[in-house]
């Protein structure tokens, strides 16, 4: 049997697993990445392959994730542990926790660094400096921003400071409280956004480029970007989800929480799209834009508008905070650990790693200045660790957790964390767990590198 508790406490509202998941899982990739990635691989073909993956693997994969947590009840690395110890199995299933860990720590140094960004342009925003500025101005100051470290690192460390405040309070103090006054206030605000967007957007072209499937720009690479990204906006593989099972209390249904966050997320990354395309082509820019997506092609928009620095200013303050709720569950999972395995205090763990994953970060923060030139197989050192985690170390975390579920934990033990499971439900989310997932995810990558 799994414990009733952690050392770290259980959520003490009821809500709060759905609302700290789906604060986890709704961040800068809903709002930031998925637009952009979708425009670039051409819109509706790429989001029809994203919410395949979405459903057919990444859903159960969070119930399979969730159910270790609240079975193991601690960090993703000694809940890993410890189940593979209670079923015999080998001691390296360890390694599935400590290269979550790992990656959210990679994550979290760029994420930070990029969530800074928002921050800076919140300021824009408030100053109103958008306001009567041409295209060319507003594309200037973004690589302006790019290219001064040192802003970039005042923004970094502002960042890392609001994550580790939160955590450094605790889970019920810190997480669920934070939660609780985030998530609704970004609900609001996206449904702010939408409304302008389908007022005074051009919301048929945006809606028709993101829905209108056209099988012919999906390319291999297509594929493995959609399947990454499915992993890094519902937060999978890496133990954040895992360790926020494990503050789980035990009678709530798993099936139905994951189920809501995967509705939420998916819902909030369709906004963020129909928020964003319909104002890019009511104003003749360019969806394929990329990374500057959000942070030029829009402030652009916000220019022209009436009110538009009331709405850029709703607009990246609602970046912010998706970033922050998203942030605090990359970095749960080293703190948890660092206190179960070192006995610190959560201040003194969410400092240490703090520091640790601020440093990382300062990697990232020359990427796009001084060490731009810097490249390893053509990526930066911002996008090797992207790639490195989102699209490597989430999928074949994910993968091992799936396995783990379905190959090697008995039946029984998985039964009972799924009560409210039908027989034949049960039955689909192993035969998805077993087959399913590892084939697709495997034959993503054989594709990605020229085998299939
Ligand atoms: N899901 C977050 C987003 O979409 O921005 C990013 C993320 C958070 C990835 C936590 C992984 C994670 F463990």
């Amino acid at each position: 049997m799994g414990q009733a508790s952690s050392v770290h406490g259980v959520w003490s509202k009821r809500w709060t697993f759905v609302l700290a998941a789906t604060g986890s899982a709704v961040g800068l990739g809903n709002i930031w990445k998925f637009p952009y990635i979708a425009g670039e691989n051409g819109g509706g073909a790429f989001v029809l392959v994203y919410l395949f993956c979405i459903a057919a693997i990444g859903i159960p994969i969070m119930m399979g994730e969730v159910l270790l947590g609240r079975m193991g009840r601690q960090s993703p690395v000694n809940t890993m542990l410890s189940l593979a110890k209670t079923v015999n199995a080998s001691c390296s299933w360890v390694l599935v926790g400590v290269s979550g860990v790992l990656a959210g720590f990679f994550i979290l140094s760029f994420y930070s660094v990029i969530a800074g960004w928002a921050l800076a342009y919140v300021v824009k925003a408030v100053s109103g400096s958008f306001v009567d500025v041409s295209a060319q101005q507003i594309g200037q100051e973004f690589d302006a921003l790019l290219h001064s470290p040192s802003t970039l690192l005042f923004w970094h460390s502002l960042f890392m400071l609001m994550t580790c405040t939160v955590i450094a309070k605790g889970i019920n103090r810190g997480l669920q409280a934070t939660v609780y006054i985030l998530m609704p206030l970004l609900f609001a605000l996206m449904l702010v956004m939408l409304g302008y967007s389908m007022t005074s957007g051009n919301f048929e072209a945006g809606a028709a480029f993101l829905f209108n499937f056209d099988p012919s720009k999906l390319s291999g690479e297509a594929l493995l970007v959609a399947m990454g990204h499915a992993f890094f906006t519902l937060s999978l593989g890496m133990g954040a989800i895992m360790v926020y099972g494990a503050y789980m209390p035990a009678n709530e249904s798993i099936g139905k929480m994951v189920v809501a966050v995967g509705f939420l997320d998916t819902a909030v990354a369709l906004a963020a799209g129909l928020v964003i395309f319909p104002i890019v082509f009511a104003n003749q820019l360019d969806p394929g834009a990329g990374p500057g997506l959000m942070f030029v092609t829009l402030p652009i928009a916000f220019g022209q508008m009436p009110a538009g620095s009331v709405f850029a200013t709703v607009f990246f303050v609602l970046v912010v905070f998706a970033a922050w709720s998203s942030s605090i569950s990359l970095l749960e999972p080293a703190v948890a650990w660092l206190v179960e395995h070192r006995g610190l205090s959560r201040l003194s763990a969410a400092m240490f790693s703090g520091v640790a994953c601020w440093l990382l970060g300062l990697g990232t923060v020359i990427s796009f200045n001084v060490a731009s030139e810097w490249t390893l197989w053509d990526k930066t050192f911002f996008d090797l660790l992207d790639f490195l985690a989102s699209n490597v170390m989430l999928p074949l975390g994910g993968l091992a957790m799936a396995v783990f579920v379905a190959w090697i934990l008995p039946l029984d033990r998985v039964r009972e964390q799924l009560q409210d499971f039908s027989e034949g439900l049960l039955a689909l989310m192993i035969f998805i767990l077993k087959y399913v997932a590892p084939a697709l995810v495997l034959a993503v990558f054989a594709r990605s590198i020229g085998v299939l």
